[in-house]
């Protein structure tokens, strides 16, 4: 009973803010299709449907990838590297990678060799650091390296630099699923983001959940709804045709209900990560995905 009730006073505030008649005619199944890439070295076939794990007992049952949410020719672009603009950016972290440019003329490849050596990691973060106990991102682990290692200002942490270099990690990690710890050291950090995953905000009152969990399927405007996954992430946006690192995409998302957003690098965003990744657990990291 009162799921449906908070359920119909979510989609009331949707085809307000949207415009548009929400029951029925506007919902669609994601796409039935297979994600078969195109690489340098032969095809890759991804995981971009998966069943849940258990601790999403109750909020979903099946996984799915915000790629069989988009259009024909969007997913077309995801199937072949070539065709895929976000790949340019993972060249600008490759040359980034090599580059000298630590104070003492230290490169990531002098310390590291190849990017290869970051295999795995995109998998499995945001995760709790062992030495450090605090949370780390992706983004976390590269600043600590310029700022204690090369000597430099900290990145920008959606700056350009910083997101070249994150196309270029997660990359390594492309066709691993998703595997972010929730328990143990990632306890507090799981709870918490799980805890604004479903806090309603703004004038519109509404939550991740409301739309990506509730609603998902439906169409808002041109928008096909999706579980709102960061398997693909960064995404190369068409829209934005610049690389997209999941705390900004959650910046729009949060702006949409006309909330006061959190800020990247936010403890807020950063257990948000954690938690949103964590529903994914199980599907692909794309490393570079496509989105519209
Ligand atoms: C002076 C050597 C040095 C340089 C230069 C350096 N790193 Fe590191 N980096 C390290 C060490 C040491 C670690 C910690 C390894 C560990 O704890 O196992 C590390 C850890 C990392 C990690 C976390 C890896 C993991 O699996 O936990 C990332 C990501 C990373 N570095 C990226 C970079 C990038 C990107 C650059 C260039 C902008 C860079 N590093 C430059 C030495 C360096
Ligand atoms: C008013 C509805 C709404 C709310 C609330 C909302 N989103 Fe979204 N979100 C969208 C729409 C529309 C898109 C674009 C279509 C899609 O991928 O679902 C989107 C896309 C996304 C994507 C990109 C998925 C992909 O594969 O490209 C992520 C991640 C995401 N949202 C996360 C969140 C999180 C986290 C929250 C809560 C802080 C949130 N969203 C709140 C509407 C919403």
């Amino acid at each position: 009973m009162h799921r449906t009730a908070t359920k119909s006073v979510a989609q009331t505030f949707l085809g307000m803010t949207f415009g548009i008649a929400l029951a029925g005619a506007a919902f669609a199944d994601p796409v039935d299709d297979k994600l078969v890439i195109e690489t340098d070295n032969g095809p890759l076939e991804l995981v971009t449907t998966a069943p849940a794990a258990a601790h999403l007992e109750g909020a979903l049952t099946t996984l799915y990838s915000g790629w069989h949410y988009r259009e024909d020719d969007t997913r077309d672009m995801e199937r072949d590297d070539f065709d895929n603009p976000g790949m340019v950016f993972v060249d600008m972290g490759i040359d980034s990678w090599n580059k000298a440019q630590g104070v003492n003329g230290e490169s990531c490849a002098g310390c590291h060799e190849g990017p290869e050596s970051m295999a795995g990691l995109r998998a499995v973060t945001p995760r709790v650091d062992e030495k450090t106990g605090k949370l780390m991102t992706v983004e976390n682990y590269v600043n600590g390296c310029v700022t204690e290692r090369m000597g430099l200002e900290a990145w920008g942490m959606t700056s350009d630099k910083m997101k070249d270099m994150l196309a270029l990690i997660s990359m390594q990690s492309r066709g691993m699923p998703v595997n972010v710890a929730t328990d143990g050291a990632a306890a507090p950090f799981y709870a918490q983001g799980k805890e604004i995953y479903y806090t309603r905000y703004g004038q519109l009152e509404m939550s991740c959940a409301s739309c990506h969990e509730d609603n998902q399927g439906l169409f808002i405007r041109a928008d096909h709804l999706s579980q709102g996954q960061i398997n693909g992430f960064p995404t190369y946006r068409l829209k934005d045709a610049g690389i997209l690192s999941a705390q900004q995409r959650f910046v729009g998302c949060v702006r949409d209900t006309r909330a006061e957003t959190f800020k990247p690098n936010s403890d807020e965003f950063k257990a948000l990560e954690l938690y949103v990744a964590s529903r994914g657990n199980g599907l692909s990291v794309e490393g570079v995905s496509v989105r519209h």
